[in-house]
């Protein structure tokens, strides 16, 4: 036997005994192998492959340590759209779901970790690809980084029966112990600590070096799939199952329910037991467990009709409150926010928490030195839910916000009726001024990389920059001159500035920080106006008008533009060379003359979205099928209106035939 022969041979053998403690030790909890014989083995494996490279195969254990950075990460689409739940928000309308006709359904019951999406897609048995779920329809090709998840398979068991190609959906998440571990270790080196489990999880399959990865021990469970050729499962609970066998780690805590009542049963118990399981979940999945009945429920809007999420409700902690602290915004709002001991929530470690107005601190009636309860929203946004009053120290004074601006000193103004108070120096306040730059540069407005917090506070004290027109007057010798900026960064942030100057109209509305336009306001905006001179000229009847604009924000923006001072600052925003791109009109007439009828749930949009596509084509859209129908788009469970669209003759597209045509 010849020397590569042998190294094959031994190569080979390897393989198959690191897969298999891998397996034995991240999905069935068993290790068999002790770390020092799986690492020598390992060791052995990666010397043989080093001495003769065409051995290194892609599923290969060696290949989960990382590879070479990536400059960025491609887009993928996915087979099958990635779906989102519904949320109930009580047992009856989980019972919804049940057979109104009084058949009794079987259920499976999940948790739902608090992580994130992917999909993983296995052609004849071995990993080909992994990505984010993206916006659903297309991802980001995060394979290399999911390689190193111990928990994914190179490959599927041998013995299971392999489909020709395999969409597996799961949720990759990071262990308490693990985010605990990372955040302390983050704290020694003097990097920025992850909010909570989820966001570190985030982070790291989103690392472009996944050496990286390889070193956060992310784990991933699968629960769904989408695309699935050459394979046919007829329900939930079998197709975890199958996901078992084949090498997948399936929740051990997914439970099979044989009625509604039952799976009622199962949420109600995980109220109880969130902290009985190591990760963090935010609630519990029940899915209707026969795809037959799956597919007879279908999908609407992007969310299956078959499978509802339950919250878990907000988790609570008791601490101190050391100070409050009164904050002026980018409006001059003045924000009384408490600062107590840290606590941890929900996975996150907390320790500010807004107390919104003065109204609100004095129904709470909360004091420096009062021990509270705070809890957090949605299980996001801290808040302080209430006063421990029989804990109330001694000589504690009800809290007032001060009678002038912490940050310019003018004397506070609130209005009768009104809940906010307010600084009215609107230019002059550092503050209002900083808040109001750090928006416009923010990433969903003009996104100016390189010029944060910390420059704009520098520029704002020297008095470099008094409004958003003055970044753009900036140089790269007056930034190298401000204190800790290096000439490299001070070049950067310049570069960074003059390439904002072409920005989507929409980011330059939203930019602008125009009370009540988020970033659905204004592109909406831009949209109906589609040139900025257009949407300073609409008056306010004119943008009342406009769908989905409502009357307060119309008035906002008109006041907005009738204000002098910031017409002059759009003016000169303009004349410093900022260019919005302005909306084409998004008509044109391609589909004249066509009759359409939708029928069916469809998958990647609304009915109505699909209608707007045809209108702004120029077809008309029906709700019936008649002889003069032209096209009958047909989605999931489609109805009697395809028997008749077939007997008048009508051309019958599926959803992804009909993208086709509109993309031409
Ligand atoms: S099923 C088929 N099952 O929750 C519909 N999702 O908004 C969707 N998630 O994006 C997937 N645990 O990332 C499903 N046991 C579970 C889940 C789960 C967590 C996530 C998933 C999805 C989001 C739903």
């Amino acid at each position: 036997m010849d020397d590569r022969h042998a190294a094959e041979t031994e190569a080979a053998l390897l393989r198959v005994e690191l897969t298999d403690a891998n397996y034995r030790y991240y999905i069935l909890d068993s290790p068999t192998l002790t770390d020092a014989e799986y690492d020598a083995k390992l060791r052995r494996l990666a010397e043989l492959e080093a001495a003769h490279h065409e051995l290194v195969t892609p599923d290969s254990p060696t290949q989960r340590v990382g590879a070479a950075p990536l400059s960025a990460f491609e887009n993928v689409a996915h087979g099958v759209p990635m779906l989102s739940l519904q949320n109930a928000m009580n047992a009856d309308e989980l019972r919804e779901l049940d057979d109104p006709e009084g058949n009794s359904f079987d259920y499976v019951g999940e948790l739902k970790i608090d992580g994130l999406g992917v999909s993983l897609t296995y052609e004849d048995g071995r990993f080909v690809r992994g990505a984010t779920r993206g916006d659903g329809s297309t991802g980001e090709d995060v394979s290399i980084n999911l390689r190193t998840v111990r928990s994914v398979p190179l490959r599927l068991r041998d013995g299971v029966r392999a489909p020709r190609r395999i969409e597996v959906r799961g949720e990759v998440y990071l262990s308490k112990q693990e985010f605990v571990r990372l955040n302390e270790e983050r704290e020694r080196t003097g990097e920025p600590l992850f909010a909570n489990p989820r966001n570190a999880a985030a982070g790291s399959l989103r690392q472009l070096d996944s050496r990286i990865t390889a070193r956060r021990r992310l784990d991933c469970v699968a629960y769904t799939h989408g695309v699935v050729e050459g394979a046919e499962f007829g329900s939930q609970w079998e197709y975890l199952e199958w996901l078992r066998e084949a090498g997948f780690l399936v929740s051990s805590e997914a439970r099979r329910l044989p009625d509604v009542e039952a799976a009622v049963a199962y949420q109600q118990e995980w109220v109880e037991r969130r902290h009985d399981v190591p990760y963090e979940i935010d609630g519990v999945v029940l899915k209707v467990n026969a795809y037959a009945r799956q597919r007879q429920l279908g999908v609407v809007s992007r969310s299956p009709r078959w499978a509802i999420a339950f919250k878990l409700p907000a988790e609570q902690a008791e601490t101190v409150i050391k100070e409050i602290e009164a904050s002026v915004g980018r409006t001059g709002a003045v924000t009384p926010t408490a600062v107590f001991e840290t606590v941890f929530l929900a996975g996150t470690r907390v320790s500010r928490a807004s107390l919104h107005n003065q109204d609100e601190i004095d129904r709470k009636d909360v004091r420096v030195g009062d021990s509270v309860v705070v809890q957090k929203a949605g299980d996001i946004i801290p808040e302080v839910v209430r006063v421990v009053a029989e804990k109330r120290p001694d000589g504690t004074v009800p809290y007032r916000l001060p009678a002038e601006c912490p940050a310019c000193g003018t004397a506070l103004e609130r209005p009768e009726g009104e809940a906010v108070t307010r600084c009215p120096n609107r230019a002059g306040c550092p503050a209002q001024v900083q808040a109001r730059l750090e928006h416009f540069v923010s990433r969903g407005a003009m996104d100016i990389d390189g010029v944060g917090e910390a420059l704009l506070a520098q520029l704002v004290d020297t008095g470099l920059v008094r409004d958003a027109a003055d970044l753009y007057a900036l140089t790269a010798v007056q930034l190298a001159g401000l204190e800790r900026m290096g000439r490299k960064s001070a070049e950067n942030a310049v570069a960074a500035i003059t390439a904002s100057r072409r920005r989507p109209l929409a980011r330059f509305v939203f930019a602008l920080g125009i009370r009540h336009v988020g970033e659905t306001a204004a592109r909406v905006l831009a949209e109906s106006c589609g040139t900025i001179a257009d949407l300073m000229a609409a008056g306010k009847e004119a943008l009342t008008a406009v769908h989905e604009i409502g009357e307060t924000t119309a008035e906002a923006v008109a006041s907005f533009f009738a204000d002098p001072e910031q017409r002059r600052l759009v003016e000169r925003l303009l004349e410093a060379g900022v260019e919005p791109e302005p909306v084409e009109a998004a008509r044109s007439e391609t589909l004249a003359g066509t009759t359409w009828v939708f029928t069916g749930g469809l998958e990647r949009t609304t009915r109505d979205g699909a209608a707007e596509q045809v209108r702004r084509r120029g077809g008309t859209v029906a709700s019936s099928v008649s002889r003069k129908t032209t096209y009958v788009v047909v989605g999931e469970n489609p109805g009697s209106k395809l028997d008749q669209a077939q007997r008048l003759g009508a051309k019958i597209l599926t959803e992804a035939e009909f993208e086709d045509l509109l993309a031409g």
